[in-house]
């Protein structure tokens, strides 16, 4: 799968990542607290409540799990939780462009060092046909999280590819999360809260990035070296322990130098 086979967007082309303004949170109701979340493994402790799913139940699985299977485009809205967040539903449709999954979710606190592990590449594009669209994903953060980040990287294995991106309230990203590895580093003692919306790349996309002055480079936010340190040597531990569960389940999951195979480590985690 190659995105060149696709519409790409010119602003994603050199990080990957677009910044837009901020959105003023603190005028909305806070309506993700009415919303009927289910459990769902994601990357971390996370639940979600979709606003918009495959075939419109409140469930979250990947579009192309159904059946039939669908690429993620073209998601249903949700009616028990679309009737108590229409502000959230307003933002997702502001674009205009082509929405497949929509959801909120809600992700515990951890640790610097279980972002890292936890680091994953989204499938978007499973199914979705060449000539059409490439799927990027919105993120826009609803609670005031001012320590936490937004961690991204182009070479999972290579910290100077990292860029964190702070998310306080409304805070907005647009990220091509299929080709960044991804994690949210969230120190807190109460969940986040963030709306993550699949977009289909064209024109209407495309507008909307310009009209929120979108940036496709911001700095990364500073970390202490010794946090960063100690989380590369968690992350790796986190990685050699379910590598020798596996290994002892009988499931190698390397190709017998180290170096995992696609999906080993990340299999349960489609998802962010
Ligand atoms: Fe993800």
């Amino acid at each position: 799968m190659n995105p060149a086979d696709y519409v790409t967007l010119p602003a994603f082309e050199q990080t990957g990542y677009v910044v837009l303004d901020s959105y003023d949170q603190a005028q909305d109701p806070r309506e993700w607290e009415q919303l009927a979340f289910v459990d769902w493994k994601s990357s971390g402790d996370t639940r979600f409540a979709p606003l918009a799913s495959a075939y419109g139940d409140l469930e979250c699985n990947g579009f192309w799990n159904h059946t039939p299977p669908k690429t993620d485009k073209d998601g249903v809205w949700v009616p028990e939780n679309i009737a108590v967040a229409p502000r959230l539903v307003a933002r997702a449709q502001e674009p205009g462009a082509n929405i497949g999954r929509c959801r909120v979710i809600e992700l515990q606190p951890n640790t610097y060092g279980e972002t890292l592990y936890n680091l994953h590449r989204d499938d978007n594009n499973r199914l979705n046909p060449e000539g059409t669209g490439w799927i990027v994903r919105a993120f826009f953060n609803l609670t005031d999280d001012p320590d936490t980040m937004m961690v991204l990287r182009e070479d999972r294995d290579d910290p100077s590819t990292e860029t964190r991106i702070p998310l306080p309230a409304g805070a907005q990203a647009i990220i091509d999360t299929q080709r960044l590895w991804h994690a949210v580093w969230h120190p807190s003692d109460r969940a986040r809260y963030c709306l993550i919306t699949s977009y289909e790349s064209g024109p209407e996309l495309d507008a909307y990035i310009t009209a929120k002055n979108g940036v496709s480079w911001v700095p990364s936010h500073p970390i202490d070296p010794q946090v960063a340190a100690e989380g590369e040597a968690t992350a790796q531990a986190k990685r050699d322990a379910r590598a020798a569960a596996l290994a002892a389940r009988g499931q190698d999951p390397t190709f017998g130098d180290g170096s995992l195979k696609a999906g080993a480590a990340m299999e349960v985690l489609s998802e962010a």
